[in-house]
């Protein structure tokens, strides 16, 4: 496995991947790493003759500093598990590499169909674009046929399926396919993400609570009288009652649209929850 840090060197392996006409698998991931973007990466592996993962904590799409100052990294770590599942590059940049001094102080503004103006986005400004601002980076560097992202950030998921829609019309990432990975939980329940890291042992039975509660609306959501507004304010009020958790909001959602809906046809449940001062994210589909 080689550990790539400029674009410069990047480019030249692509180009050499795509002379020798090799189908190349992207995993975008900030580092951190746990058996969910494991399994990207196995599958990564698996479909394509290559595999590329970055590893790279992405300042722009952080709105807040202290959780980016507080964002678990471990390069040394990940380069082992990398290894170990058979990742054959790593591209792992500085900030300054990736950017110039004005686009990392620049806030662009991509247009999403409105998929950004609800959910994380009310409650991230600015978290989006710089999302696909590095995406899109990537994409250009790496020229994946095929990019692997997981569904526990579903609203992620949907605008960069919506980008990739876009801009392949404009012929920009060419027959790049985006490939949607189910959330990985530990036997518990819990869903895994990098946030974990930051939970105490007690908070991460406490957090339990999240996950448990969403497998549980799946079955009052069948409940003859159910509605989405009372399972809506059920989960919340479920998750609430444990001490040590605090809901940022709970939304169901129209899977496509990301738009509240009253049915739970093609609906997903999206939960944001305090743990303690760790932010947690998780999702249930309907
Ligand atoms: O999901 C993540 O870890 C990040 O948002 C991503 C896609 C790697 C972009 O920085």
């Amino acid at each position: 496995m080689q550990i790539i840090t400029t674009k410069s060197d990047l480019q030249a392996v692509v180009k050499a991947c795509k002379g020798a006409k090799k189908t190349i698998g992207l995993v975008p991931t900030m580092g951190a790493l746990h058996a969910g973007h494991a399994s990207l990466v196995k599958n990564a592996v698996k479909d394509n003759d290559v595999c590329f993962v970055s590893v790279f904590v992405n300042p722009t799409q952080f709105n807040n500093k202290e959780d980016l100052a507080k964002y678990p990294r471990n390069i040394e770590r990940d380069a082992q598990l990398l290894q170990s599942i058979g990742a054959q590059y790593v591209f792992a940049p500085t900030p300054e590499e990736m950017y110039s001094a004005e686009e990392m102080n620049t806030t662009f503004e991509f247009d999403f169909a409105g998929l950004d103006k609800v959910m994380e986005g009310k409650m991230r400004p600015g978290h989006f674009n710089g999302v696909v601002q590095v995406v899109s980076r990537l994409f250009y560097l790496v020229q994946p046929d095929k990019a692997y992202f997981g569904e526990k950030d579903f609203q992620q998921l949907a605008i960069i399926h919506h980008m990739v829609e876009r801009s392949s019309m404009a012929g920009t990432f060419g027959a790049l396919q985006i490939i949607d990975c189910p959330i990985v939980r530990e036997e518990s329940g819990l869903a895994l993400s990098s946030r974990n890291e930051r939970l105490s042992a007690e908070e991460k039975e406490t957090a339990l609570a999240i996950s448990k509660t969403l497998f549980a609306s799946l079955k009052w959501a069948k409940e003859a009288d159910a509605t989405v507004a009372g399972v809506q304010k059920r989960v919340i009020d479920a998750i609430n009652a444990v001490e040590g958790l605090e809901v940022e909001y709970y939304e169901i959602v129209d899977q496509k649209t990301l738009l509240p809906t009253n049915t739970f046809a093609n609906a997903i449940g999206c939960v944001t929850v305090y743990c303690g001062p760790v932010r947690l994210i998780d999702n249930i589909k309907y």
